[in-house]
């Protein structure tokens, strides 16, 4: 767990205001909700500030929000400092990789990737790198654990690593780039490595044995068969009292 404060004055801004683009979009969401239930679009308004501001949420974007929102300041400061996906520190300008280390992902080589985050970017986590293009932390489940070990990087994750495959995503961000996000180990989603292995005879299935087509075709309307008359002997009729 970490302790979570805000930045110190002297990176802190003087003020913070929305663009033009984010207000109307603002707006917009605070529009979903009942005007006394407003305060309900506090997380989406933080991390769109969060975005417009090289992804860390300064003192002066977390007032900003409170006041359009009609909250206490300390409420917003409670909601920005509980959940890490808010971060209050500057981060490094090309990526900012949480590695997630909760049992899942260490089980499966997580505390590889932080050595490679302490040798690459910082000893210390919340440190930038000598060149301000990558920060780094360890933070708690992210909720990809059939994808372990995994990390975020701003809104994207990066699933299924290995040091090798970890060490290229940092590569491709050093060169500016934005690697493609999800699995790196070539599987799809959640699925097993090498394809589904289950469910192959169901016609929603593309590899069952009618392929694809079968998945276009509605569904015949099955008739329900006719009853046959139940079969009658003497045995079966009432006897007749005389
Ligand atoms: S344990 Fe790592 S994503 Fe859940």
């Amino acid at each position: 767990m970490s302790v979570r404060r805000l930045a110190p004055d002297e990176v802190q801004p003087a003020s913070f205001a929305f663009t033009a683009e984010n207000l109307a979009w603002a707006t917009e969401t605070m529009g979903k909700y009942p005007v006394e239930r407003k305060a309900s679009a506090v997380i989406p308004l933080l991390w769109r500030a969060q975005e417009q501001h090289a992804y860390w949420l300064p003192k002066a974007a977390i007032e900003y929000i409170a006041d359009m929102l009609g909250m206490p300041y300390i409420r917003v400061f409670e909601v920005a400092t509980f959940y890490t996906m808010f971060q209050l520190q500057p981060v490094g300008t090309k990526a900012h990789v949480q590695v997630c280390g909760t049992t899942p992902c260490m089980l499966r080589g997580a505390e590889d990737l932080i050595k490679i985050c302490k040798s690459r970017i910082h000893h210390d986590q919340f440190h930038l790198s000598d060149d301000g293009a990558f920060s780094w932390e360890e933070v708690e489940c992210a909720g990809a654990c059939v994808n372990a070990p995994m990390i975020q990087v701003f809104s994207d994750t990066y699933e299924d690593l290995t040091p090798e495959s970890f060490e290229k995503v940092l590569d491709a961000f050093a060169r500016g780039e934005k690697p493609a996000p999800g699995p790196q180990n070539g599987r799809y989603g959640a699925e097993p490595a090498g394809g589904a292995l289950t469910l192959h005879d169901l016609p929603f299935n593309a590899a069952s044995p009618d392929g694809a087509a079968a998945a276009d075709k509605p569904a015949a309307k099955k008739t329900p068969a006719k009853k046959a008359a139940p079969k009658t002997s003497a045995a079966d009729q009432p006897s007749v009292k005389e």
